[in-house]
Formats: structure tokens, sequence, C-alpha cells
């Protein structure tokens, strides 16, 4: 019997061999072993064509980090190369298959921390040479995009806003590799900024946070305080295009700390009496920021008819996408605004193996960006992300309306 096994990236079906005669034709879900290292999570997973999570592992750095006060890279790689091994072992075992059965191995390349992406890089091509395997290169921030992709079923375009420790992105989705930036972060992201203001309120010394990263802590406290405790109007009111900034804000919480600390008669590094005031009125500023921009961007999609005619999506993503609050008002924001808004849960939020196999599985697919040669593969801390068209936003100069949930 002659039966060919058909073009590798297209066929769905493979044979089944024992002892070396063919026995029968399954049903073949080809599997992809995603690798993350991006910054300060180790992370592996596999995932199959049918978005299956057949094994997953993940080694979070965040303690050490904290302990220090921040990321230090040579820190991050060092347990990047510690745990990398370990992790995607684990991920392997727990599938239940073997390296030799999966079709691709997926890596993050960039953007992220040179020293963190080369961990990863490295170890993925001594897997690739190991095993013949074919790479996929990914975009860590493309894959925050499209992991939604996994958990519903959400066809393009959708408006995506990416929230995280290193970026602040809105976005048109219109295909696997196909973006339309329509605004960033002109300085610091959001997660940063709350990690800052939650290392400056010295929130690590609180018995319910010390070890939760910035960004928790300031949503936990938040819980118990006022947000009304003082009043931060939105950053960049004036200017009318889908840009952030959450540097003015965390500077104004500097200072607004340093005041308290000299009200309450206390040093610098002590607990204020009123930190989940500050926490609630901070992560407040946070996501009026955000909903502002969105608001713009929801806007300048319809007039420009971005988002195709049926009931389009909003999906949020990136770490401090897990913040409850946050989800609340941009909910808020879609119901006014007649879309859906999509958050995967904060597992898949935060950084993970998951969503790099899964972008490897969709980049499989379509068979674009499958590299059978890697000798001119590198890593790229810095990348852009999409088309940009911010400047046709700012041209439209869209007024805001206000929101009636937003005060
Ligand atoms: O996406 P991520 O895991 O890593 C990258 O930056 O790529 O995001 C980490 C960021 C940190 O700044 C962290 O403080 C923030 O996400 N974060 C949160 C929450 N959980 C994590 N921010 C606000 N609320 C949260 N619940
Ligand atoms: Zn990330």
């Amino acid at each position: 019997m002659n039966i060919k096994l058909s073009n590798f990236y297209k066929t769905s079906w493979t044979l089944c061999k024992q002892n070396n005669s063919v026995r029968s034709v399954v049903n073949y879900q080809r599997k992809v072993l995603g690798i993350e290292t991006s910054c300060d999570d180790t992370g592996a997973a596999i995932v199959d064509e049918n978005g299956k999570i057949l094994g997953e592992a993940l080694v979070s750095q965040k303690e050490v980090h904290l302990k220090t006060g921040g990321i230090i890279p040579s820190v991050a790689q060092q347990l990047h190369k510690d745990n990398i091994d370990r992790v995607v072992n684990e991920a392997i075992l727990s599938s239940g298959i073997s390296l030799h059965d999966v079709s691709a191995i997926a890596t993050t390349v960039k953007p992220g921390l040179a020293l963190s992406l080369g961990v990863g890089l490295s170890y993925s091509l001594n897997l690739v040479k190991r095993y013949n395997k074919p790479f996929i290169p990914i975009h860590h921030m493309e894959a925050h995009a499209l992991t939604v992709r996994l958990l519903h079923q959400v066809e393009f375009p959708f408006l995506v806003l990416l929230i995280s420790g290193g970026h602040c992105l809105l976005s048109v989705a219109n295909g696997i590799s196909d973006f339309l930036l329509l605004g960033q972060s002109l300085d610091e992201s959001p997660g940063e900024a709350l990690d800052k203001v939650a290392r400056r309120l010295s929130l690590l010394k609180h018995p319910e946070c010390s070890s939760m990263s910035g960004g928790q802590s300031i949503e936990h406290l938040a819980h118990f305080g006022d947000k009304r405790f003082i009043k931060h109007s939105p950053p960049m009111a004036h200017y009318q295009d889908c840009n952030f900034s959450f540097s003015g804000l965390r500077n104004y919480y500097d200072r607004l700390i340093q005041k308290m600390e000299v009200k309450e008669g206390i040093q610098k590094g002590e607990l204020l009496s009123c930190a989940a005031d500050i926490a609630a009125s901070c992560q407040h500023s946070v996501a009026h920021h955000l909903v502002k921009r969105t608001q713009r961007a929801i806007l300048f999609c319809k007039q420009e008819k971005l988002l195709g005619a049926t009931k389009a999506s909003l999906v949020v993503s990136g770490g401090v996408a897990c913040n409850e609050y946050i989800r609340k008002i941009l909910k808020n924001l879609t119901d006014e605004m007649d879309m859906s808004l999509l958050c995967p849960p904060p597992h898949f939020c935060t950084d993970n193996g998951v969503m790099i196999a899964w972008n490897g599985i969709e980049k499989l697919r379509t068979g674009a960006g499958v590299l059978e040669n890697t000798d001119d593969i590198c890593y790229e801390p810095r990348a852009l992300f999409g088309t940009d068209i911010s400047q046709q936003v700012r041209k439209a100069a869209i007024k805001l309306p206000s929101l009636k949930n937003m005060k």
C-alpha cells in the first residue's frame, strides 16, 4: 500500500504505525509545545488543534522579585535557567505524549527582557534541533490578544485592550498576525504604576498583602477603602486620541503618600492608616483612564466600520485584566456601547505557556510564520505591535460624551 502523508502543515490525518506495518488511519490533532520566558514567569504547555490543553506547567518568580522591589534581569535570567527544563518536562509528562508527537515548538521571542527571552529561545532551539521540529516564533502581546480564542468562539475583527506590567495597547485584531494599533502608553504601563504605588505604600508589610503583586494588593486593599478619598481626573483628557499615560498619575499618588506620611507623623516605609483609601482612589483613577481611552477607540471603530456588523466584542487581557474593579467598569462601558466584554480567567490573563502554545496552533493552521530553518532567528526585546494607525485616530478628534456609570 502506498499511502503518503500529505503536506505536513495542512493534514489533520496521519498513519498509526505498529511494528512497521500500517495498522489504522486515525484522526490526528496536531499539537504544539509552547514555551514562555519573556519576563518573570517560566511557562510551558502542550495544546492541540481543538484548543485542548494536554499538559501545562508554570513557575512564577514573583516572590523573589517582590523581595528586591522589582525585577533584576540577571536574577530573572538565572531563575529561568534553573527552572526551564523542569517546567518543560512537567508539561510534557502531564500531557501523556512525547516530544516526538508534537508538530512544532512555539516560543516567545519578542518583546520582553533580553536576558529572559534568551533563555527560552536557546532552550527551544536545542529541542528543535534534537527532535527535528519546525519552530514558531511568537510575539508575546499577540499571544495575549488571541488567548481568548482558545476559550470562546470569537471571530475577527474584535477590539482588544492589553494591560499588563509591561504594556498598555489598544488595537483591532483583524487576523492571527494582523492588528491595527489604535493607541498605547506613552510612558508607563498600568501594572507598573500600580506596582510602584503599592511599593510606595509599603503594602508588602501589610499582613494580608505580603505575597501579592502590587496590582493585586491595591485591588485587595481597595475593597476596604473609599475611592472618593481623593479625586484625580483622567490623564490626557485634552488629547483626543487613544494613547495612555500613567506616570503623571503615579507621581500624583507618590506626592499624596508623602503628604499623608507627614500628616500622620510616620516615616516612609511605615503603613498609612489611609492606605486602603489611597488604594481605592488609585485603582479608580487607573480604571477611569482605561475606560475613557477605550470609549474613544470604540467610537472610532464604529465611525470607521472597523468591527463588522454584528455585536462587536471588546477583549481585555494581560495581568491587570485580573482586576475585578477594572473589569466591572469596562463591562459598564461595553453595555452602554452595545458590545460584549470578554476577559479570559485570571490564570490566562497573566503570562503562561498555554497562550504561547495556542498562538503556535493558530499559526500552524495558517502555515504562516512556521520556520523549518532557524539559522537567522533571534530575540527582540523591543518589538512593534501591529500597524500603527494612532495618527488617524488623533485626526478623527472624537469628543467623548460622558458615561452613565462613570463618576
Ligand atoms: O501580564 P503579566 O503577568 O506580566 C507582564 O507584565 O507581561 O502582568 C503583571 C502585572 C503586574 O504589574 C501586576 O501587578 C498586575 O499585572 N496585576 C494586577 C492584578 N494582578 C496582577 N493589577 C491589578 N489588579 C490585579 N488583580
Ligand atoms: Zn504578559
